[in-house]
């Protein structure tokens, strides 16, 4: 069954495609991880463009302070999304074309001057520094998150190794 939508979540977690789902749990899973609820919902510029106009017209009013847009192939989904809102958007390229992301990277990152997307890298590694660069923007004025960022980084250099072998 669908997942409701919950207003308390503060971070949206959209993407064009469910078949973007298996890349954009690491989103939720590091935002769950720092105890920022999320809301992940599959929405596409182009072929769901009045799912977009809808959530983007309540989505502030619903308490999201940040939006992650994550979309593959020639990927506008960030792009349009920051041109209807102020909130900060986080786009996340992904690698489920031929080209392996570098077609939605370049579409994500280049956006003309005016209208910002900041750009995360492509597939995995661009969703986990999503959530943890929207756990930043909340940290701003949220102390509790930035104690568990702190944390959070505390135990990721507690758990590399002094030594390879
Ligand atoms: C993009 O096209 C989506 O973000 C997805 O990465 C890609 C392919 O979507 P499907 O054809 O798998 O639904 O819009």
């Amino acid at each position: 069954m669908a997942k409701e939508s919950k207003a308390r979540s503060r971070v949206a977690i959209i993407m064009g495609s469910q078949s973007d789902w298996e890349v954009m749990q690491v989103a939720e899973k590091t935002l769950a991880d720092l105890e920022i609820e999320s809301d992940a919902r599959v929405i596409s510029a182009h072929r769901t463009p009045e799912r977009l106009t809808r959530f983007l017209a309540t989505a502030e009013d619903d308490g999201i302070e940040v939006i992650i847009a994550a979309a593959g192939h020639a990927a506008h989904l960030a792009g349009v999304t920051a041109a209807h809102t102020l909130l900060p958007v986080l786009g996340v390229p992904l690698p489920s074309s031929d080209l392996n992301g570098m077609d939605a990277l370049l579409a994500t990152v280049q956006m003309p001057g005016g209208i910002p997307v900041a750009t995360l890298s492509i597939g995995r590694a661009g969703a986990k520094n999503a959530a943890l660069f929207a756990a930043a923007i909340l940290a701003l004025s949220d102390s509790a998150v930035r104690e568990r960022l702190e944390k959070y980084r505390e135990a990721q250099s507690a758990g590399v190794p002094e030594r390879p072998y």
